[in-house]
């Protein structure tokens, strides 16, 4: 064998090596901008759930938190507005599902259902967005003490149910749960 021929088959290799990296190379480098655009950057990510402390808010009151962008109503509620929402008979109700994304989606819009469940009756955590077009609804308010939408005057009542007004759906009530006794973990 000569030195020629040991040589021809290696400078081969190393062209068809070279070849094939840049080819893995290029590769990469159309696909990762696809990658890097559907990752969630970190803001987002730190935003996908929140814990709000809850303890300093006594029967009566209510906070926003915001979540996601969109505003979440936390509300402690005193024995008389669960007791008037809990007095609704469901078939006076304009949406009478539950829309509490924490039980199954069929689930009739009873005072329980909407609220953070039997032991924490009287927490109502809901997105603040009417269900018409997407106005902030002002809480503590409206015909049935519960939340009204100035938009185009929709009223919600103590457990976030439309009961007037053009809105066609209760309040939604995102995914939640507390992980303390005094904090709510949303999404
Ligand atoms: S957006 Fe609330 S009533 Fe229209």
């Amino acid at each position: 064998m000569s030195a020629h021929d040991i040589t021809e088959p290696n400078r081969r290799d190393f062209l068809y090596v070279a070849t094939g990296t840049a080819a893995v190379v290029g590769a990469g480098a159309v696909v990762w901008p696809f990658i890097d655009q559907m990752r969630p950057d970190a803001s987002t990510l730190a935003l996908a759930t929140i814990e709000v402390d809850v303890s300093a808010i006594e029967p009566g009151m209510s906070i926003t938190a915001k979540w996601r962008g969109k505003p979440i109503f936390i509300r402690n509620r005193t024995p008389e507005e669960i007791a008037a929402a809990k007095d609704v008979p469901l078939t006076e109700l304009k949406d009478p599902i539950a829309r509490n994304a924490n039980i199954p989606a069929d689930s009739p819009a009873t005072d329980v259902a909407r609220s953070a469940g039997e032991s924490m009756e009287n927490w109502i955590v809901m997105v603040g967005s009417c269900t018409h077009l997407g106005c902030v609804p002002l809480g503590q308010a409206g015909d049935f003490g519960g939340w009204f939408c100035p938009c185009h005057g929709s009223h919600y009542d103590t457990a976030g149910r439309i009961r007037k007004g053009p809105a066609p759906q209760n309040l939604a009530v995102p995914t939640f749960e507390f992980i303390s006794d005094a904090t709510i973990r949303i999404g």
